[in-house]
């Protein structure tokens, strides 16, 4: 069978990617390629499960506070299972997956943020993912500002519109986000083959117009 395309969103929370993701979906979709989409963590049920106990704020208040590294592995085992489960099987179908962050977002978020260094998240995604790297990478970078402006608009929002909390990141300070994008730029300066940056403020019809020339030229003619 044909082998699909694997393609992944980044960027700091609030980035946008995660609308850029559905836009891309659609038009893909619309020339007639079969689309998968998915997030990390969730996607899967256990992925879904790992993602509540991560992300909601209040987990820590029955759990007590989760230890970096155990964050980091629940991280891996939710990743481990969505490819198990939903990439793989998808990338054999010859689907185009789009995947809502992926390993940068451990070695960014784990490797950067939480100060456990970048070797020890690549030395889990050879043991735990086989080492499966996307064909793409789409990295949205807006600036610092803007990005933490949108990130804590949006937690708010979500908060008070549907009772969910997934504050647990938003919570952290600007060191910390400032060493998250400093790793996304050191990823995409090390893999500029597979890790396309958006880095400008422009509005989100034109980055979707960036986005589409940039996958119309990678994509495969053999992928369906
Ligand atoms: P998102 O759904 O808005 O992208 O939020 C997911 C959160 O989880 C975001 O704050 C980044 C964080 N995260 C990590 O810290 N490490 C990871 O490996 C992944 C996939 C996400």
């Amino acid at each position: 069978m044909q082998r699909g395309y694997f393609i992944t969103f980044e960027g700091l929370d609030g980035s946008g990617k995660t609308t850029q993701l559905r836009r891309l979906a659609a038009s893909l979709e619309s020339e007639g390629h079969k689309v998968v989409t998915l997030r990390q963590p969730g996607g899967t049920a256990l992925g879904d499960r790992i993602r509540s106990i991560l992300l909601d704020s209040r987990s820590e208040e029955s759990l007590g506070a989760i230890a970096p590294l155990a964050e980091m592995a629940l991280m891996f085992a939710d990743r481990a299972q969505s490819i198990h489960q939903i990439i793989l099987p998808a990338l054999d179908a010859g689907a185009i997956v789009l995947c809502d962050r992926y390993t940068d977002s451990s070695e960014a978020y784990q490797g950067a943020g939480r100060e456990l260094g970048s070797e020890r998240i690549l030395s889990m995604h050879r043991a735990v993912c086989n080492n499966l790297q996307p064909d793409l990478t789409l990295l949205l970078l807006p600036s610092l500002a803007s990005s933490l402006h949108r990130a804590r608009r949006r937690n708010q929002r979500t908060t008070q519109q549907k009772g969910a909390d997934e504050g647990r990141f938003e919570r952290e300070d600007d060191a910390f986000y400032t060493r998250i994008y400093q790793a996304y730029e050191a990823i995409a300066a090390r893999e500029p083959e597979r890790v396309a940056a958006i880095r400008d403020d422009a509005g989100i019809d034109q980055i979707e117009a960036r986005i589409r020339e940039i996958v119309s030229a990678r994509i495969p003619a053999s992928v369906p």
